[in-house]
């Protein structure tokens, strides 16, 4: 694979970091995944958006490269030299505070970021959106940004690690008694008729298809509430899904082995499934940026 590095185009075993940068030492940096159908990204411009209020909050300054027109142009030619132009793709994308000798507090103004980007083979998972899949539940060790789309993932692997294990196909974080998201998808439900799911505050990450769900049950007239669900409401939820740039619209019809619902997955989640893939599948809605 020909990956992206520090402005450099080099196959995967030649991409080489310091053992000094942040992001190894600390953790100290941010990603961002983008969806990409036949070289077009999928609504770029919130995922710019994202991206560069990460860097904001991290304080981090923006590397030219990774502007947006940047992003795209990189993305072009990743795509080009790894032959994911026609189907479908991700483009990873991480920044670190760079290459420093290691003090808590950040280095000398200066210091450049490390800028990495990869482009992947992506395959959507439509039979696992038709059918669903099991999650588990687990306590929100997370610190409180969760907002932050930072490279500290390790809650977010053990958890992932435990859904494997227990053949589930996600993790669900609960704080204080409320549902907040995925390991790697944010959650929505449907109780009483109304479409749930956690306020984008600090505790959750703002997910852009969580953003375009919202949109999609706006326009075929699903009431919808930003309100958690209570790990007490689980056994009324009428239906359950997780949501992300890499899960589209998947039902989860079995929480910690009991049934959610009638075991199968629900109308409402259905539609909305069918409203993110035109979004995703609309030439006209995936321009380029
Ligand atoms: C913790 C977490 N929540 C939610 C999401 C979904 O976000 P998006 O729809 O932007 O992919 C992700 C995506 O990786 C995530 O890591």
């Amino acid at each position: 694979m020909i990956m992206y590095l520090n402005g450099v185009y080099v196959p995967d075993t030649e991409a080489k970091i310091s053992v000094l940068d942040r992001g190894f030492i600390f953790g100290d940096g941010l990603y961002e995944v983008w969806r990409a159908i036949e070289g077009r990204f999928f609504e770029p411009a919130r995922h710019q958006a994202r991206f560069e209020n990460g860097l904001r909050a991290l304080k981090i300054s923006q590397p030219d490269d990774t502007k947006a027109a940047q992003i795209r142009a990189i993305a072009d030619r990743l795509f080009a030299e790894n032959s994911l132009q026609a189907g479908e793709a991700t483009l990873y994308l991480q920044v670190t505070r760079g290459v420093a000798s290691r003090t808590h507090h950040f280095p000398a103004q200066g210091t450049k970021p490390t800028v990495m980007m990869m482009a992947r083979v992506f395959t959507p998972s439509e039979a696992r959106c038709r059918t669903g899949g099991s999650a588990i539940t687990v306590p929100d060790i997370r610190w409180h940004r969760s907002n932050i789309k930072s490279v500290q993932l390790l809650p977010n692997v053990l958890a992932n690690e435990q859904a494997h294990q227990a053949d589930a196909l996600e993790a669900l974080f609960v704080r204080d008694g409320l549902l907040t998201e995925g390991t790697h998808s944010n959650l929505f439900g449907v109780i009483d008729g109304v479409l749930r799911t956690h306020p984008a505050n600090d505790f959750v990450l703002p997910g852009i298809t969580r953003e375009v769900v919202l949109e999609v049950a706006e326009s075929i007239g699903v009431p919808r509430a930003e309100k958690a669900i209570g790990i007490d409401e689980l056994a009324r939820v009428d239906e359950l899904f997780v949501c992300g740039t890499t899960m589209d619209v998947t039902p989860i019809i079995r929480v910690d082995g009991a049934p959610v619902a009638g075991g199968s997955p629900g109308p409402i989640t259905n539609a909305l499934y069918e409203g993110l893939l035109a979004r995703l599948y609309s030439r006209q809605e995936v321009a380029k940026t």
